[in-house]
């Protein structure tokens, strides 16, 4: 078992620093095309055997130091009674939109055993297989809630902020409902065998300091509070959010996430008592080789003053990106810092 993934997150000495990458397994991947080709996305995260078999593509292909359960964090909202499309090329959509109380009456908190059973059984035949740690996963309530009030993607989220700013006991009871179902659904997730557990933020970094201070970290709190049982690392990785980072020290994670905006040594200075996850500009995976791997050493010996590092992207791998460039970071991670 190679658990250096879990010291790591936990700050403990390591040999050498642990890497994978978010969104690991994904369309980058030919291996992951070959079985999405055969299914839609929604069958796909439905169907534990083939997200057995997408998970463990990284592991095998590329040699990732941890494995990240294959779903989405949108599953969690279908759960709770959005319905939920996904559009080739266009990402996810929901077509009926939380707006009003009515809406958000509608919406329930499920039994994560019953309602997303298929997330639990696979985490427990992924264990069976591997021989890295897994890392379960659920969206941030505030992310998770701007897909909800704007029905998909946003670029201003305009609808999301007028609910805050102008029905702020509307959008507070969205949020605690979100919370209240993913507590339960990552202590599920914790009860399974995930070993850690990723929250993410994707768009956490859109918010003013003072209104992350109200309308999100507080969530994020709730939920990482009521983990603690369980003993397993907990990341919070609030993308966008260099600006955010000493109150994401506040959240109760054990590790935070870092996008490519911020350098990781400056982090480290900032935020002394975490281990930190990142951060190399997902793009950045284009570089000739020699570059590539003079960017992945300046990044880890940025990093060697944190309390803990986990070599990561600094968002999702794009997937246009070639899977023998991602390889050549895993390489030169593990190479140079000491494998
Ligand atoms: O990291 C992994 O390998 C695990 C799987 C994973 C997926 N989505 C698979 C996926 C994880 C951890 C996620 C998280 C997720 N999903 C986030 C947070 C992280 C982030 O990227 O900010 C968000 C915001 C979503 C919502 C979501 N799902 C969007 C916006 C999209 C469309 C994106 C796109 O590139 O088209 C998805 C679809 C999705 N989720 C795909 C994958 C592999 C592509 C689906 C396909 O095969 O067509």
């Amino acid at each position: 078992m190679n658990d250096t993934f879990l010291k790591a997150c936990r700050g403990e000495e390591t040999d050498y620093t642990p890497i994978w990458m978010m969104r690991q397994a994904g369309r980058y991947l030919p291996d992951y095309q070959k079985v999405r080709g055969k299914v839609t996305f929604l069958e796909l995260c439905k169907n534990p055997e083939l997200c057995v078999e997408v998970t463990l593509q990284p592991i095998d292909i590329l040699g990732m130091d941890a494995a990240i359960l294959f779903s989405d964090i949108l599953i969690l909202m279908e759960a709770m009674g959005s319905k939920l499309e996904f559009h080739e090329g266009k990402g996810p959509i929901f077509p009926e939109t939380i707006r009003n109380q009515a809406d958000l009456d509608k919406l329930i908190i499920p039994d994560a055993d019953e309602a997303t059973g298929f997330v639990m059984e696979t985490i427990r035949l992924l264990r069976k297989e591997l021989k890295v740690p897994l890392i379960g996963f659920a969206g941030a309530p505030f992310t998770c809630a701007t897909y909800m009030i704007e029905g998909g993607s946003s670029k201003v989220f305009w609808e999301t902020k007028k609910m805050m700013f102008t029905a702020p006991e509307l959008f507070h009871g969205l949020m605690q409902k979100i919370t209240d179902a993913t507590i339960l659904y990552l202590q599920a997730q914790a009860r399974a065998g995930a070993q850690a557990l990723q929250i993410f933020d994707s768009w956490a970094g859109v918010l003013a300091p003072c209104d992350f201070e109200v309308y999100a970290l507080p969530y994020v709190q709730k939920i990482i509070a009521e983990l603690k049982q369980f003993d397993l690392p907990i990341i919070y990785f609030a993308n966008n959010g260099a600006t955010l980072l000493e109150q994401s020290a506040t959240s109760g994670a054990d590790v935070l996430g870092l996008d490519w905006r911020i350098n990781i040594g400056d982090a480290a200075k900032r935020v002394p008592n975490h281990s930190l996850q990142g951060n190399i500009d997902p793009f950045a995976l284009l570089l000739p080789e020699e570059q590539l791997r003079k960017r992945v050493g300046a990044i880890l010996d940025d990093a060697k003053d944190a309390k803990g590092h986990i070599f990561n992207l600094g968002h999702g791998i794009h997937q246009f990106t070639p899977p023998e460039q991602a390889k050549i970071a895993v390489d030169a991670v593990h190479e140079l810092s000491g494998k």
